[in-house]
């Protein structure tokens, strides 16, 4: 597509002596007013340089550029050139481009095939895959949409939590108190009761916690006993999880979680001794990480066993070694911050120079209207009931309104699982929330549904006018393009240019957000152009051109609710 700021900053330049397009360029601007035109040009800081004031500079470029075939007017307004698009010419663009793509329009080859990993989701086994973990989910799933249609060759890894000191609890618990029945119907809450029924008891009895500290011992060890228990655990989990994963359409490249590191420690560990970075405190490995203003970092306990930590850090490891990524990324809570500038940190001084490389990227925490989760109290909100909640709700919603569909259960799934995911993206991920299940089963407003019923509503429009999507050609409308320069028409085309360097944009800074609100703006432009325009008109080129124009915005619209992880029905 045409870079219509570099031309903009063409067409200045060579109207100018002694500025580089380059330096133009960083001072075009895009008014927020479109009274102000598409593209504006202040003057102030060349007034030094030229020795005129600066509205006599702005004088004179707008002077020079207003015959320029890319503008249909051009203005010098209190020292700004404000330029004015030919509209007609920038529709064609615009349009041909989409429509040429397809769902290709605002792919790059940016990533240029580097390996990217996005390890996001990492429930903990044998724990509730609760409200806490959809942030990770559906965020991480986003951005490894993102970097894929960046061009980034991606990997999605699923860093699950299957090792540690608490199995340890759940064998010891599940020898007192478990029953094989009870886990077997329902795996997660039953094993859940077992960890929350452990730390009751052992609040009474200190000597349960040696217990299960003496069991993981043991099952780092290899114990068989203990391997079976714990393995079976985690297979009756992962079924739960590999539920939830499917009504969200997610999938991942590897489960390897942290249990897959369990031999790798070794020789981090070795290493880190050959560097003199360990220190003995209280009988256990620490690494001294004052210099740099961080707390210490526990490697080993006193009774020998890995940590968290360690199992990141020798993962990280592997990771580079298996993968040769270009970027690690990690979708994980901000209540890790600390953690993961930790091990980045142990990673940089064991030499690794592509400590930089991994990107802890952290987004805010989720209460409940009562207070904070808690998996010891069994205070949670299961994801699999939100997501089938809001499922059920839209099938009584579109009952209610005699929503247009062929199959029912199927646009209530995508509506109902969409709706989620779009409030989970809706905000920064940096914001805390708070979770509220009227708001997730609150349709109404700038929503998912919102979207996707406006990619409904421009495919029945193409129904209605009996145009198969198949059909449309890059230069369908180009006959009747003087029928669509109307503010709306155009504002509408400026959204879908815009769309490319939006998604860019939100994968530079790892945020869904931001194709989130632009697909949102999308929505509402078309919503507009719909209101004020006929599209159905006896005219046949005036059809075809908004036609044309609307199928590029349900174009970009499927592609945003796709980089999002969400579906886009063709009826609702
Ligand atoms: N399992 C952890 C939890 O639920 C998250 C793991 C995050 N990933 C990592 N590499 N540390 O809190």
């Amino acid at each position: 597509m045409v870079n219509y700021k570099g031309k903009v900053a063409g067409i200045i330049a060579s109207s100018l002596d002694g500025f580089s397009e380059a330096e133009i360029n960083d001072m075009v601007e895009i008014p927020a007013d479109n009274r102000m035109g598409d593209y504006a040009f202040p003057c102030f800081k060349l007034a030094k340089a030229m020795r005129k004031a600066p509205h006599v500079i702005a004088g004179g470029i707008a002077d020079k550029i207003s015959s320029h075939e890319l503008f249909c007017k051009v203005e010098n307004v209190n020292a700004y050139v404000n330029m004015f698009l030919d509209r007609e010419r920038f529709m064609r663009e615009v349009i041909g481009e989409v429509i040429s793509k397809g769902a290709g329009f605002g792919r790059s080859e940016a990533g240029g095939g580097k390996k990217v990993i996005v390890e996001f989701s990492s429930p903990n086994i044998a724990k509730p895959f609760h409200i806490g973990h959809i942030r990770s989910t559906v965020i991480g799933n986003s951005i490894y949409k993102i970097y894929d249609f960046m061009g980034y060759d991606t990997v999605r890894i699923n860093h699950l939590g299957d090792y540690g000191t608490q199995f340890g609890k759940m064998i010891c618990a599940y020898r007192r108190w478990g029953n094989r029945e009870d886990v077997v119907r329902e795996p997660i809450k039953t094993l859940l009761s077992y960890y929350i029924k452990f730390h009751e008891e052992s609040e009474k009895d200190p000597s349960l916690e040696d217990e299960a500290r003496a069991v993981f011992a043991r099952l780092e060890h290899g114990d068989p006993g203990e391997t079976e228990l714990w393995q079976w655990f985690r297979d009756e989990s992962l079924k739960e999880f590999s539920r939830v994963y499917e009504m969200l359409g997610i999938e991942f490249d590897s489960y390897a979680g942290e249990s897959f590191y369990s031999d790798k420690m070794g020789v981090i560990i070795d290493k880190m001794n050959e560097k003199g970075m360990l220190q003995t405190s209280e009988g256990a490995q620490i690494v001294d990480l004052s210099e740099y203003g961080l707390s210490p970092a526990m490697i080993m306990k006193q009774d020998g066993s890995t940590l968290y930590i360690t199992r990141d850090i020798a993962a990280a490891v592997y990771r580079k070694e298996h993968y040769d990524f270009y970027k690690n990324l990690y979708i994980v809570g901000s209540q890790q911050i600390l953690h993961f500038q930790q091990w980045i940190k142990i990673i940089e001084l064991l030499g690794y120079g592509w400590a930089k490389d991994c990107v802890h990227i952290p987004f805010g925490v989720v209460s409940l209207e009562d207070g904070t989760m808690s998996t010891r109290k069994g205070r949670v909100v299961f994801l699999e009931e939100v997501l089938t909640k809001a499922v059920e709700r839209t099938k009584e919603i579109i009952a209610e309104k005699g929503v247009n569909t062929d199959n029912i259960d199927d646009t209530a799934r995508q509506v109902g699982i969409g709706a989620v995911i779009f409030n989970e993206l809706s905000n920064s991920r940096i914001k805390d929330y708070v979770f509220s299940w009227d708001k997730v089963l609150n349709f109404e407003g700038e929503t998912g549904p919102y979207v996707q019923y406006t990619h409904a509503r421009i495919a029945s429009v193409l129904r209605n006018a009996g145009v198969r999507e198949t059909e449309i050609t890059p230069g369908m409308g180009d006959c009747g393009l003087s029928h669509i320069t109307g503010d709306s028409a155009h504002e509408l085309a400026k959204l879908i240019y815009k769309f490319p360097e939006v998604v860019s944009d939100a994968a530079d800074r790892y945020e869904p957000a931001i194709v989130t609100r632009h697909i949102v703006d999308i929505a509402q432009a078309f919503n507009r152009f719909y209101h004020d325009e006929h599209i159905l008109v006896d005219n046949e080129e005036e059809k075809r051109a908004k036609l044309a124009l609307a199928y590029s915005a349900k174009t970009v619209l499927k592609s945003g609710l796709w980089l999002l992880g969400m579906e886009a029905p063709d009826k609702m």
